[in-house]
């Protein structure tokens, strides 16, 4: 029996990979804060999947709440999917927000994933086998498209991934980082800003984006950008970046940087 936990579930992208999930076989946990519509939801997939859909209903950016997450990942052999979807946007500058904003996005987007990470991964390695899926964003690639707090959230969420897939790849651990576009859920009326007032043409369902990024989970990749039709975009990007790495720590500065004493 293999269960997943969605952070995020009571609307959403995090619905539906709770749906997709389920019909896959995963019995469920889902977090969000809340409590109606997760057992809502709960009562529906255990009808439609006859999987086995647990609920916490927890702020994940209150300390207690956190950590009774945390326990539920450490103590629960069972879990064999972290899904870190639970994030919330802004669309206003990082002047034109309040510290207690910027805290709030920073968090839920930022401190609890890397603590649900750190809760679920010890057991994961130690059972030679799980996954850990990180909702990012194309904003990781092009922060300058929303505001610098967010598009940071989300670059850290990606590196992480990164990071993560380097320390825990060959242990077992499956590590992806979804980087979708404009979706159309209650996250665009959360953060000020209609997903009416978009182009059409920009703007993905979460259905077609959870069943891409699905895709991209069976093919065994550690990014995926559900949007971009052309792979070689991407691929050329990290290479570049790679190419890079055998300079970006050296003995001297570069000739640019040297100046006559
Ligand atoms: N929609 C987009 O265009 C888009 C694009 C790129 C990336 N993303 C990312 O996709 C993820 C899911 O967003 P979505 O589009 O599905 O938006 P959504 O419908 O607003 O869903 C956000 C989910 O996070 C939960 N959540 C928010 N704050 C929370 C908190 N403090 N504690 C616990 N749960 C919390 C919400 O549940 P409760 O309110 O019940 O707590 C909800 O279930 C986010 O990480 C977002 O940054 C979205």
């Amino acid at each position: 029996m293999k269960t997943a936990l969605i952070t995020g579930a009571s609307s959403g992208i995090g619905a539906i990979y709770a749906e997709r999930l389920a019909r896959r076989g995963y019995d469920l946990i889902l977090v969000a804060r809340d409590a109606a519509k997760l057992s809502a939801l709960a009562a529906r997939l255990e009808a439609s999947s006859g999987r086995k859909v647990d609920t916490i209903a927890a702020d994940l950016g209150v300390q207690a709440d956190l950590r009774r997450v945390e326990q539920r990942l450490a103590s629960d052999s069972g879990i064999a999917m972290l899904v870190n979807n639970a994030g919330l946007g802004a669309v206003k500058s990082l002047v034109d927000s309040t510290p207690e904003e910027l805290d709030t996005l920073i968090n839920v987007n930022v401190t609890a994933l890397t603590r649900l990470t750190r809760a679920a991964a010890p057991g994961m390695v130690a059972r030679g086998a799980g996954a850990i899926i990180n909702i990012s964003s194309i904003v990781a690639l092009k922060p300058e498209l929303l505001n610098g707090v967010y598009g940071g959230s989300k670059a850290y969420v990606l590196a992480l991934s990164q990071s993560l897939h380097h320390e825990l790849g060959d242990k077992g651990v499956q590590v992806q980082a979804v980087l979708p576009g404009a979706i159309a859920t209650p996250f665009w009326d959360r953060a000020g800003h209609a997903v009416d007032n978009l182009p059409a043409e920009w703007v993905m369902t979460p259905e077609d984006l959870v069943d891409a990024a699905l895709a991209g989970f069976d093919q065994g990749e550690l990014v995926t950008v559900p949007s971009l039709p052309d792979l070689d975009d991407y691929n050329r990007m990290e290479q570049a970046r790679h190419a890079m790495a055998g300079n970006l720590s050296r003995n001297k500065p570069a000739a640019r940087y040297v100046t006559a004493a």
